[in-house]
């Protein structure tokens, strides 16, 4: 059994940032080398984190590294090439999501996943939740009855769109944040959709020149006959309480489930807020708190499952089906987007 997973990291920007630290803090799993196109933020991590290498192309860092795993935390659109390269190199893959933003690099990471044998996860860290894992035991016991609709909302501040992501035209609110509350609630439900309608409206970002949706409404129907309208926008106001705002109900004949993500605790409220990213609520706790200089929450969860999972020779409970459904229930909404039509799954 192995002692220790070595981890080669790809892409180091804000979000890749993150999960580095849940690798570096965790006893079994070191990562032993970086690679980010971009070589000033790639040594300014590396520096940070006390790893040894860096490169800005990640095929050199798969040929000289000695690599169990490769962490992929490339743009929403860049992951297919470089999952592909790694599952070649004969590595499990842990993924950002969402797996794609096209069914055909969704099939193709999907392909390889399965042809290299190798443990592959896409980081839907919703799963890592206890208010949504609570949820799934809800239905499962049967406390709801039979869920007969539902809302899931999630929406980002437009600092997002305009200071975060320099590649947010290439994504949209469906594929960047929409995807955690579409592979949640399939999770929760444990049933296939059906068909998808959906409209947009793109009256703010896309006149500044960042062609991209400002906000996505689509209602999904569920084999079993549930409705369920997905909510999502990411031209919040700066002035908006948190980065996100995320809330889920679910309803049933015998009861009803609301997951309130956005309000966790603790509001603090100042004058005057500093930067593009402070906000009163403070909605790192289920993200990634910092105790004693370590990260805690769904970040590190997730992270430390994956790692579980190769040390110990099991299936991540995130499997291939789970990656390809949310991207295909996706890339449909985005087809009902494109026609204006509903589309059967
Ligand atoms: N789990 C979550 O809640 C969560 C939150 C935010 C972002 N993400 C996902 O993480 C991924 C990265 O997002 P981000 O916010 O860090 O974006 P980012 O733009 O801050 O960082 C992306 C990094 O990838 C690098 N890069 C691009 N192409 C590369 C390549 N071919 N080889 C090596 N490096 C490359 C860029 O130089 C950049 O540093 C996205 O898929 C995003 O959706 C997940």
């Amino acid at each position: 059994m192995l002692k220790s997973v070595k981890v080669g990291m790809i892409g180091c920007g804000g979000w890749g940032e993150n999960v580095i630290g849940a690798y570096q803090q965790n006893p079994f799993s070191q990562i032993v080398a970086l690679a980010d196109l971009n070589r000033e933020r790639a040594e300014a991590v590396a520096n940070q984190y006390g790893i040894p290498k860096v490169y800005t192309d990640y095929r050199e860092m798969l040929e000289k590294e000695q690599l169990d795993m490769a962490s992929v935390a490339t743009p929403d659109f860049a992951h297919r090439q470089a999952v592909c390269d790694c599952f070649a190199k004969g590595l499990h893959v842990f993924l950002e999501k969402p797996v794609a933003t096209n069914m055909e690099d969704c099939y193709a990471i999907a392909e390889a996943a399965g042809k290299s044998g190798k443990k592959f996860m896409t980081d839907y860290f919703m799963r890592f939740i206890p208010q949504f894992r609570d949820a799934k035991l809800a239905v499962e016991n049967g406390e709801l009855g039979q869920i007969v609709q539902g809302y899931a909302r999630i929406d980002d501040c437009v600092s997002v769109p305009t200071k975060m992501l320099r590649w947010s035209k290439d994504s949209s609110p469906v594929f960047f944040v929409m995807i955690h509350n579409i592979d949640a609630v399939r999770w929760i439900l444990g049933k296939e959709v059906v068909e998808v309608y959906a409209r947009q409206q793109k009256m703010k970002l896309a006149p500044q020149g960042c062609d991209t949706p400002d906000s996505v409404q689509a209602l999904v129907t569920f084999e079993s006959g549930a409705s369920v309208m997905f909510d999502s926008n990411w031209i919040l106001p700066r002035t908006y309480d948190g980065l996100n705002d995320q809330f889920v109900r679910l309803v049933g004949t015998e009861g009803t489930a609301y997951i309130n993500i956005t309000y966790q605790g603790l509001r603090v409220f100042k004058p005057e807020f500093q930067g593009d990213f402070e906000h009163s609520n403070r909605a790192t706790v289920y993200v990634n708190p910092m105790f004693n200089g370590r990260t805690t929450g769904c970040v590190e969860r997730s992270v430390g499952h994956f790692v579980d999972c190769i040390l110990n020779d099991t299936d991540p409970c995130i499997t291939i089906k789970d990656a390809i459904e949310p991207t295909r229930i996706a890339c449909a909404i985005q087809q009902s987007l494109d026609t204006g039509a509903p589309v059967k799954l």
